[in-house]
């Protein structure tokens, strides 16, 4: 089973220009779903936000993950991206070991080349015109690193969030991202009980019972290991042909 064998290591960035989409959300999340599929030591959650978001969470709830604080913002940007690539760069030769690394908002081409060395990033975002504008901006800066360097990696996917209740027809997202080379990951829905999640102790959260959003994290870490983890996305990949590369996860499942 391929599961068994050791995988490559993997770098995975949480990232989109715009604020609020549900990054450092994602990050932690992401990493807490990993940490029940595969060993959590083996898991790094870089927190390159000043706000120090997943590093408190992770911290107190999940201290097996190893988490790294390395504030990315103007005044320390340059040693501080350097320090995350070259922890990148070290984690290749982990094989089974994964970076998820939280990004701050805002548009720096430093930080872009920085995001352009992963294996995959993830790309949050709701799907209002007030985030999507901004995410395709994104998504098109990206493919544009790719291009200049002739990379075809990171793989970009783009993660609904903040999702109403029932909605299923994610068409018009698929739409407008058909001639970008992305595919489209589960949807998370919008959960009062993530909203308020930073507002309590991590004690709050563990004993809530949130269980759609246990539900929808735990499907969304099934999705990344599949596909990242254990390379579905390369073969996807491998066979693309032009823009018929939008895979809305419910579909690629069938
Ligand atoms: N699925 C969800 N359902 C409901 N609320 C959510 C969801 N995901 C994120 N949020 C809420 O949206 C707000 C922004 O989330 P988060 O801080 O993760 O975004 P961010 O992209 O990291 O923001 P920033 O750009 O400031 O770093 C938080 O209050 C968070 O709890
Ligand atoms: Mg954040």
């Amino acid at each position: 089973m391929a599961s068994s064998k050791v995988k490559d290591a993997k770098s995975i960035f949480v990232a989109n220009v715009k604020g609020g989409v549900g990054k450092s959300t994602l990050s932690i999340m992401l990493a807490r779903a990993l940490a029940e599929k595969i060993p959590p030591q083996n898991i790094t959650v870089i927190d390159t936000d000043l706000q120090r978001t997943a590093t408190e969470f992770l911290t107190n709830s999940n201290p097996e993950i190893n988490v790294e604080f390395l504030p990315i913002t103007p005044a320390f940007e340059n040693t501080n991206i350097s320090l995350v690539q070259q922890f990148i760069k070290q984690n290749e030769f982990r094989p089974g070991h994964v970076v998820i690394v939280d990004t701050p908002a805002g548009s720096s081409q430093r930080l872009w080349n920085l995001v352009a060395e992963g294996y995959c990033v993830l790309i949050p975002t709701t799907l209002s015109n007030a985030d999507l504008y901004p995410t395709e901006n994104f998504i098109r800066s990206m493919d544009k690193v790719k291009a200049r360097y002739g990379k075809s990696y990171p793989h970009l996917i783009v993660c609904p969030n903040k999702i109403p209740f029932g909605q299923k027809d994610f068409s018009l997202m698929a739409e407008r991202l058909k001639n970008h080379d992305v595919v489209i990951g589960p949807a998370l829905r919008d959960l009062a009980s993530v909203r308020h999640f930073y507002n309590g102790k991590v004690e709050n959260w563990e004993n809530k019972s949130n269980t759609n959003a246990q539900s929808d994290f735990k499907q969304f870490g099934s999705f990344i290991e599949k596909y990242v983890l254990d390379g579905e996305l390369d073969k996807i990949y491998s066979k693309k042909d032009g823009a018929k590369n939008v895979i809305p996860f419910e579909k690629a499942n069938n």
